[in-house]
C-alpha cells in the first residue's frame, strides 16, 4: 500500500484516487504520523500532499523528518516537495510571481519518474512559494520558465519532488508520472481492485457493529443507496432504513424511493413525514450556512426520534463522500479550508448520540457508482444525478416556503424530464432548476407580469470537485424555457447558468 500524508490539500483525496486508479491500495493519514509508526505500517511508498501553508511559517504542518531515511520512496507534491527539500537542506521562498494554472514544463532528466513523458509537457501549478535552492544531493528533473525546480530527485535517498500537481487532469501526463512513481520507484504490482474495497468494508462493518442495530438514512441518491446495499450485505436484519420526507425532496421522489427500496432490499424501512417541522424551522431564514445547519440538525432530530423506536440502535450510517468531507474543511483537526458546510458533515450537532458509519468517506462519486453496480444495484439508481442532503432548500434561494418548493419542484421536473427526453441525462453529471429570489417584468397575453426568474444549472464533471457547465443544445434549452414559463405558475423568465466550478460551485447555496 501507499500512504498519502495530508497537509490540508484540496487534492489529497484526488491523489489517493489516482493511486487507486493504478490499482494500488492507498490510505490518507495524518501528516504528523511518526516515522516509527510509518515503518510499522510498512507502505511501499509515501506521498506528501500539497497544502495551504508556507513551510517557513511558524506552526506550518510538518512531517517527521526521519521518514526520509526509512528507505521508503517519498514523493512530495507542491507543499510536500517544499517540505522535503527544506528538510534535506534546501531553501523555500515566497516567489514574486504566484503561479496558478497551466505551465509549460521541460523535462531535463527522463529517468524513472519521467519515463515515457514528452520532453515538453503541460503541467498545472498552484503555488505562491517555491524551492529556490536545493541541497547538493538533489538533481533537477524538470523546469518551467519561472520555476527552476519543477521536479527534483535526491541522489542517495529515494526522495522525489514535484512542484506541479500530477493528480489533476490538467497536468496532461500526470497519470504517467504518478504511475512511474508507483511502478518504477515503489515497485508496486497494481493488483488491488474496487471489489476488494467492498469485501474489506463489509468485513469491517460487521466487526464494528457486532450485534447492535444500524440506522441508515435514505435520500433517493446513489450514495445512500450504495451505503444501504453495503450494510444490507454486511448485517442484513440488523439494518433499519429511514427516509425523512422533509418537504425538500423533488417531485414524486419519496414514492419512488419507497418503491425501489421494496423492490431491492429486504430490510426494515420507516418513512417520516416531516415537511411541517422542517419548513417551520426554516421560516424567515435566508443565510445559506444557517439553512444548512438547521436542516442538518433537524435531520438528526428526526433520526433520533425514529431510532428511539428501534431497540439498540447504536450506529448511524451516512453516504458521506470525500468531496463533502474536504469542502467542509476536512477532518476537524485537519488543515484544509472550509468552503461549504455540507449538512451531513459540518452541520451535524455536537451531541450526536450515534456512532457514525461512513463507508464511502474515501471515495469519489464515480467510484461509488462502480461499487453500486458491483453490489447489484440497478442502473436506474446507480446513474441518477446526485441530489444534495439539504435538498430543494439550497435551490430555493433566500427564504424557503412550501409555495416556493412547489414551484421549484414543477420546474425541476420539466428541466430533468426534457434532458432525459433528449437522451442527454447520462451524458450530463447533474441537472436541476434553481428558483431565484429575483422578480422581473414580463408580458403574457396582453397583461404585465412581475414574477420570479428560474435558473437552469447543468454541469459535467468526473468527481464534482471541479465542473464545467454543459453545452446543451439550444433547441433543448428553448423547449425547457417555453415549457417552464407556460406551465409553471409564478415563473416568467428562465436563465442558463454558464459558470464553471471553480470559481462557482455546483449548487447555488
Ligand atoms: P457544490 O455545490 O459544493 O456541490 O459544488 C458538489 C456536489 O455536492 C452536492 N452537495 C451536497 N451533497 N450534502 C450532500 O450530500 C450537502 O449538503 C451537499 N451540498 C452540495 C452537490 O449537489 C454536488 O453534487
Amino acid at each position: 500500500k501507499v500512504l498519502v500524508l495530508d497537509f490540508g490539500s484540496q487534492f489529497a483525496q484526488l491523489i489517493a484516487r489516482r493511486v487507486r486508479d493504478e490499482h494500488v491500495y492507498c490510505e490518507i493519514v495524518r501528516h504528523d504520523l511518526t516515522a516509527d509508526r510509518i515503518a510499522e505500517l510498512a507502505p511501499r511508498g509515501i506521498i506528501l500532499s500539497g497544502g495551504p501553508s508556507s513551510v517557513y511559517e511558524a506552526g506550518a504542518p510538518r512531517c517527521d523528518p526521519k521518514i526520509f531515511e526509512l528507505g521508503i520512496p517519498v514523493l512530495g507534491i507542491c507543499y510536500g516537495m517544499q517540505l522535503a527539500c527544506e528538510a534535506l537542506g534546501g531553501r523555500v521562498e515566497s516567489h514574486t510571481v504566484r503561479e496558478y494554472g497551466r505551465a509549460h514544463c521541460e523535462v531535463v532528466d527522463a529517468g524513472d519518474l519521467f519515463r515515457d513523458v514528452q520532453p515538453q509537457t503541460e503541467v498545472w501549478m498552484s503555488h505562491g512559494d517555491q524551492v529556490t535552492q536545493v541541497a547538493e544531493d538533489f538533481s533537477p528533473l524538470a523546469k518551467t520558465s519561472t520555476c527552476p525546480f519543477a521536479a527534483v530527485r535526491h541522489n542517495r535517498l529515494p526522495v522525489y519532488g514535484l512542484q506541479f500537481h500530477p493528480e489533476v487532469t490538467h497536468t496532461v501526463e500526470g497519470k504517467t508520472i504518478l504511475g512511474n512513481f508507483l511502478r518504477e520507484v515503489c515497485k508496486t504490482t497494481g493488483q488491488w481492485r474496487l471489489g476488494d474495497f467492498a469485501d474489506e468494508t463489509i468485513a469491517a462493518v460487521r466487526e464494528r457493529v457486532g450485534t447492535s442495530r444500524v440506522i441508515c438514512g435514505l435520500s433517493g441518491g446513489v450514495d445512500s443507496a450504495v451505503v444501504a446495499a453495503l450494510l444490507a450485505k454486511a448485517i442484513g436484519p440488523q439494518l433499519t432504513c429511514i427516509l425523512v420526507d422533509n418537504g425538500l425532496l423533488r417531485k414524486d421522489e419519496a414514492t419512488a424511493v419507497v418503491r425501489e427500496f421494496t423492490e431491492h432490499f429486504k430490510a426494515d424501512l420507516h418513512v417520516v413525514d416531516a415537511e411541517e417541522r422542517f419548513l417551520a424551522k426554516l421560516a424567515g431564514v435566508t443565510e445559506p450556512q444557517t439553512k444548512r445547519k438547521i436542516i442538518g440538525g433537524e435531520f438528526i432530530e428526526c433520526f433520533k426520534q425514529e431510532a428511539a423506536k428501534v431497540t439498540d440502535a447504536r450506529f448511524l450510517a451516512q453516504g458521506t463522500l470525500y468531496p463533502d468531507v474536504i469542502e467542509s474543511g476536512g477532518s476537524p483537526d485537519g488543515p484544509a479550508a472550509s468552503i461549504k458546510l455540507h449538512h451531513n458533515v459540518g452541520g451535524l450537532p455536537e451531541e450526536l448520540g450515534f456512532e457514525l458509519i461512513e463507508p464511502l468517506r474515501d471515495l469519489f462519486k464515480d467510484e461509488v457508482r462502480r461499487l453500486g453496480l458491483q453490489l447489484g444495484l440497478p442502473e436506474e439508481i446507480v446513474w441518477r444525478h446526485p441530489f444534495p442532503g439539504p435538498g430543494l432548500a439550497v435551490r430555493c434561494l433566500g427564504e424557503v416556503t412550501a409555495e416556493k418548493c412547489r414551484t421549484l419542484r414543477e420546474a425541476d421536473a420539466i428541466v430533468v424530464g426534457e434532458i432525459k427526453a433528449a437522451g442527454l441525462y447520462r451524458q450530463t453529471s447533474q441537472a436541476f432548476a434553481v428558483l431565484l429570489p429575483v422578480q422581473s417584468v414580463g408580458v403574457m397575453g396582453d397583461g404585465r407580469t412581475y414574477e420570479n426568474a428560474l435558473a437552469v444549472r447543468c454541469v459535467n464533471t468526473d468527481d464534482f470537485m471541479t465542473a464545467d457547465w454543459s453545452h446543451l443544445p439550444h433547441d433543448l434549452l428553448s423547449r425547457i424555457s417555453t415549457r417552464v414559463i407556460n406551465e409553471v405558475k409564478g415563473v416568467n423568465r428562465v436563465v442558463y447558468d454558464i459558470s464553471s466550478k471553480p470559481p462557482a460551485t455546483i449548487e447555488w447555496e
